[in-house]
């Protein structure tokens, strides 16, 4: 007879006993996974519990805010901001190979986040929001798989914390029931999946913070219409990329030279495999009127119709 209710106070039970009185640390991202499992280690231990989140500078628009918001203020955490997209700005001018971005700030991320965690002190556990395919992916039950291959929030070696994981027994759809269960913002409950290096990976070529703020601002443009149109649910992600092309346009009598926009909307299960959005095109007509009239520097929009495979969903 099982129900999320009685799923929250096992596991409150579990984590209590795994814990006992020492402190713990959780790498915040945002997304519903690690969210969930802090809430729920927060109800479990309270001020034993500090959350940190590294805003990179490569978010969309308004989401650290309202990241920093929610856990400080609605749910009263212990959260470190660590706002520092100068640090990952600084070291990625200039880079335009995928993998060379990826690294940079994965890297740059475990040195922000290992300060924050040197500065806290004395720390045993670490939580993370590993889900039941994660841990079947990972194809061992015991070691202390850092969630995903391509995620962010891996941890060097030296850093030794037990694994408090309250989620690795539950789905997807079971982690969004808890996320109601505990009173997370619609947000986050159906927040689309979004990369560790963020916007980083969607500006194809070299990151400047003009081709930054133009992604962002497409981006949010994206994100508005589709929810408008009653889609985001609907779709598995529904986002913008820069891609490093210019084009000729016209305004009045002005030729114009300025950046391309592509729309990547697509529907998975399991991001595994993708198809590309039959999107009405009123939906698409809106957002690319939009952003060519509301986002200075773009002349153009196109929309992205392979699916996964051979394309992937992620420019980068
Ligand atoms: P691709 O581009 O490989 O993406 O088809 C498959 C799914 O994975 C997400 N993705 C990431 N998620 N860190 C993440 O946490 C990453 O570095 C990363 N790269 C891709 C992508 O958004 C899609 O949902």
């Amino acid at each position: 007879d099982w129900n999320m209710g009685s799923f929250v106070d096992q596991a409150i039970a579990a984590i209590r006993k795994q814990v006992g009185n020492k402190r713990v640390l959780c790498a915040l991202s945002g997304g519903i996974d690690s969210s969930v499992a802090a809430v729920l280690v927060h109800r479990a231990v309270g001020d034993q519990l500090t959350c940190v989140y590294v805003n990179h500078g490569f978010m969309r628009k308004n989401e650290s805010e309202q990241v920093v918001k929610t856990f400080r203020d609605g749910f009263n955490m212990n959260l470190v901001y660590a706002n520092v997209p100068d640090r990952f700005m600084n070291r990625i001018a200039g880079v335009t190979e995928p993998e060379a971005k990826r690294k940079i700030i994965g890297d740059e991320f475990i040195r922000v986040f290992e300060t924050e965690a040197n500065k806290l002190g004395d720390i045993d556990f670490l939580v993370q929001g590993t889900l039941y395919p994660d841990v079947i992916e990972s194809g061992t039950d015991t070691a202390a798989v850092i969630k995903s291959h391509h995620n962010v929030g891996g941890l060097p070696e030296d850093m030794k914390f037990a694994l408090v994981e309250p989620l690795r027994d539950l789905f997807k759809d079971e982690v969004r029931a808890l996320a109601r269960e505990l009173n997370l913002p619609e947000e986050i409950v159906w927040r689309q999946p979004f990369p560790g290096p963020g916007l980083a990976i969607r500006i194809i070529g070299e990151i400047t913070e003009e081709r930054l703020e133009i992604l962002r601002e497409a981006d949010a443009i994206v994100q508005e219409e589709i929810k408008k149109a009653d889609m985001y649910r609907k779709v598995w992600q529904s986002f913008a990329i820069l891609p490093a092309m210019k084009s000729v346009g016209v305004m009045g009598d002005e030729r114009t030279y300025a950046y391309t926009v592509g729309l990547r909307i697509v529907s998975s299960e399991d991001g595994m495999t993708a198809d590309w959005v039959r999107m009405p095109y009123e939906v698409l007509d809106q957002i690319s009127r939009r952003i060519v009239n509301e986002v200075k520097g773009v002349n153009r929009i196109v929309y992205d119709v392979t699916s996964k495979p051979p394309s992937t969903i992620e420019w980068e």
